[in-house]
């Protein structure tokens, strides 16, 4: 995969994030999600790569665009797996609260996962906690092992949770064990990227949501170094044939780093759309001015680079913002 790839894909979520931050606080997480599917459709169109969709707004008759198996790019430059998610938290941006991203991830052709969409139970750690953890183990193992491998008392680990009633259980245990929790109303791939980094606070990511979330987290791990182990969770007999399609055969099968992407020719952007621990989110100024922070990354050099973007909205640079 070319490099330059690297560079083409923080336009992309920078536009997606343009777009959907117009909606923030509005209420209207759908208008949210359109603005920045539209934006981040415009973008990819424009790269020079044979993309297919494996990860995205949904089936091709759900979807205008960006759904599952469309085709992206200029149609010329190496063949790529694509997996977007415009905005990561629509509820987040029409709330105006915290955490909300645009995100995109690519990796050669046919080494995504194409996990359909159903929940995953999860398990996200960074680096320092790699190989240390089991998303089949005790909550009070992982986070004994966490504390262990980050050389910390477990009353001071860190686990973020999505504050959902399924994850009643799960809360009281983490709460018996002594540690501390961060409890997020949406977006666990922030909080998945966010065990990664120090400065975040945040330790361990525990819990069940999206699966196609999962392989975003995944593909942004594996630049960090840190690990996702996942547990397809169908919830129905149309959803157990859909993991059988996939190929899972045991629905108990825990899906590590290399069965959400393979090797390491992968890429990872994400920008803020609203302000969170590790990105701020996109703010409008005066004189037409509008400024994006983006973090991307590539996993077969490791390098992470946060990148400032100050856009001109009077130029529109590539067509960022729809009127
Ligand atoms: P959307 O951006 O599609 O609203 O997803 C947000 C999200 O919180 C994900 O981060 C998470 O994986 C999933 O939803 C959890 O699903 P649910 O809201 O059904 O618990």
């Amino acid at each position: 995969m070319e490099r330059s790839l690297t560079m083409e894909i923080v336009r992309v979520t920078e536009a997606a994030a343009l777009a959907s931050a117009r909606w923030m606080g509005k209420g209207q997480k759908n208008e949210a999600d359109d603005a920045a599917t539209q934006a981040m459709r415009k973008v990819l169109g424009t790269i020079p790569m044979q993309g297919t969709v494996v990860i995205g707004e949904g089936e091709m008759d759900e979807a205008p665009m960006l759904y599952i198996g469309e085709e992206l790019g200029t149609g010329s430059g190496p063949n790529v797996d694509i997996a977007v998610d415009p905005v990561e938290g629509t509820s987040i941006v029409a709330n105006g609260s915290w955490n909300a991203l645009a995100v995109i991830a690519i990796a050669d052709g046919k080494c995504l996962l194409h996990a359909p969409d159903m929940y995953m139970k999860k398990i996200a750690v960074g680096p320092e906690a790699v190989g240390k953890v089991d998303v089949n183990a005790s909550t009070l193992d992982n986070i004994k092992a966490v504390a262990k491998a980050k050389n910390k008392q477990v009353e001071d680990v860190v686990v973020t949770v999505l504050n959902r009633e399924r994850h009643t259980d799960l809360i009281a245990e983490i709460r018996e064990a002594g540690a501390r929790i961060k409890l997020i109303d949406d977006g666990d791939v922030a909080g998945s990227i966010n065990t990664a980094f120090d400065d975040t606070g945040v330790d361990l990511l525990l819990g069940i949501g999206g699966a196609p979330e999962g392989v975003l987290s995944a593909v942004a791990l594996k630049c960090l170094g840190g690990e996702i182990q996942g547990v397809l969770q169908p919830a129905n007999d149309e959803q157990l044939a859909r993991c059988k399609e996939m190929g899972i055969e045991d629905i108990t099968k825990v899906l590590r780093m290399d069965d959400f992407v393979k090797g390491d020719d992968a890429i990872f952007a994400a920008s803020g759309v609203t302000d969170g621990e590790l990105l701020k989110g996109v703010q409008f100024k005066g004189d037409s001015l509008a400024t994006t922070q983006t973090v991307v990354m590539r996993a077969k050099s490791g390098t992470v680079r946060f990148i400032d973007g100050e856009h001109s909205l009077d130029l529109k640079p590539n067509l960022v913002i729809e009127e």
